[in-house]
């Protein structure tokens, strides 16, 4: 039983299936002048107008395929930074950032950018206020997740953006890795420049994500070479993992709203249980925050202890954000939310998607509470 959605979900049937006949039918050069070439193009280019469309982007938007959310948030990032630097060096970020941002940040500090962290709120979120006052002549870009991918905070973009554009000319870049098929985001009412996801968090392929950016934005390609993707991503493109991604899309943003009825139901079941379990903290906000997301701290045993023990018996969760899971013990982002060490250093997470089913969810709670008073 498998409860770590927010790393990763299975490809979706449908979606392999396209990622297959596209492959073996239109497999020729989308950027060759040949027939077989510009049906391939033509496939590639389907792909990016649905993405654009399921994203609320037609109007004054590109979206450029790339390898993930981790590239897109690089090429963000750096892209944005270095195009505006003669403005202006200081740029903002939070402190729950995943890691392919908060390292991108740091490696452009080292390089002579400023970089304000703004703290965040008992519930993971950023406080506007907070960034309002972090707000300066001279800052270019401000990159803030949606929803936070350890403890499921979502950041209020509409206020966020709102106030972003009505104080100042900074560039407002969205890592939407955790929403982008899970919650709606609509980019024609958000005041939002660029954003990033991955296909595989929502039963997409993996290597397979895209970044939406403004049509008039130029910035620095990370990659050089025969000039693809608008000249911002070279190599030649893939049409096939393309369109698996809008296929992906597609599909997991059919009935979103039922799905997420669902999943929030399923989460409620999980909190209800776990409360109900001595020294458990829940981390971020419970009626705020994600469904597909829990995490929570259990005083004195290791998170490690626990996860063993539910693998064991075939359930499979998560400790910090799985990218890192081998480096770290202490979760950044619960200190950062909690202010806590202890919390920090023994939180779990669960995390949930429209294929799970109540029995799953029913077994995970009996198990969970069983296995933790054996470890007490
Ligand atoms: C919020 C967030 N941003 C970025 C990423 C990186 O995505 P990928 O590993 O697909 O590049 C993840 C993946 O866990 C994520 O959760």
């Amino acid at each position: 039983m498998y409860f770590d959605y927010a790393a990763t979900t299975p490809p979706d049937d449908e979606v392999l299936k396209t990622f297959d006949a596209v492959n073996r039918n239109f497999w020729a050069n989308p950027h060759a002048l040949h027939r077989p070439g510009m049906r391939a193009e033509q496939l590639l280019e389907q792909a990016r107008v649905q993405v654009l469309s399921l994203l609320g982007a037609e109007n004054g938007f590109r979206c450029i395929f790339t390898s993930g959310a981790t590239e897109s948030n690089n090429m963000a990032i750096r892209g944005a930074a270095n195009r505006f630097k003669s403005r202006g060096r200081h740029l903002i970020t939070s402190a729950v950032e995943h890691p392919s941002v908060l390292t991108v940040f740091q490696s452009l500090e080292s390089e002579g950018f400023e970089v304000t962290l703004l703290p965040v709120l008992d519930n993971g979120t950023v406080d506007p206020e907070e960034l309002k006052a972090a707000l300066r002549p001279d800052t270019t870009l401000i990159s803030l997740m949606h929803v936070n991918n350890e403890v499921g905070a979502i950041n209020d973009l509409p206020t966020l953006g709102k106030l972003i554009k009505e104080n100042s000319n900074a560039v407002f870049h969205v890592d939407a890795a955790q929403s982008v098929g899970k919650l709606p985001v609509d980019l024609s009412k958000l005041r939002v420049d660029m954003l990033t996801f991955s296909a595989h968090k929502f039963y997409g392929l993996k290597g397979s994500g895209a970044l939406i950016f403004p049509e008039k934005m130029v910035f620095k390609p990370l990659l050089y070479g025969g000039g693809q993707e608008f000249g911002l991503r070279s190599g030649t493109a893939d049409p096939a993992r393309a369109a698996a991604l809008a296929k992906a899309l597609r599909l997991s943003l059919e009935n979103w709203d039922e799905k997420l009825a669902k999943v929030s139901r399923l989460k409620c079941r999980i909190v209800e249980a776990l409360t109900e379990i001595p020294d458990v903290e829940i981390n971020g906000s419970i009626d705020e925050g994600s469904p597909y997301i829990i995490n929570c701290s259990v005083a004195g045993i290791k998170p490690e202890t626990i996860l063993q023990g539910l693998s064991e018996k075939g359930i499979y969760i998560s400790t910090v954000s799985a990218c890192s899971a081998r480096q770290t013990i202490e979760s950044g982002v619960v200190r950062a939310v909690t202010g806590s060490p202890e919390r920090a250093q023994h939180s779990i997470r669960i995390s949930l998607a429209s294929i799970t089913v109540q029995k799953e969810v029913d077994t995970l709670c009996a198990t969970l509470s069983t296995i933790i008073e054996m470890l007490r």
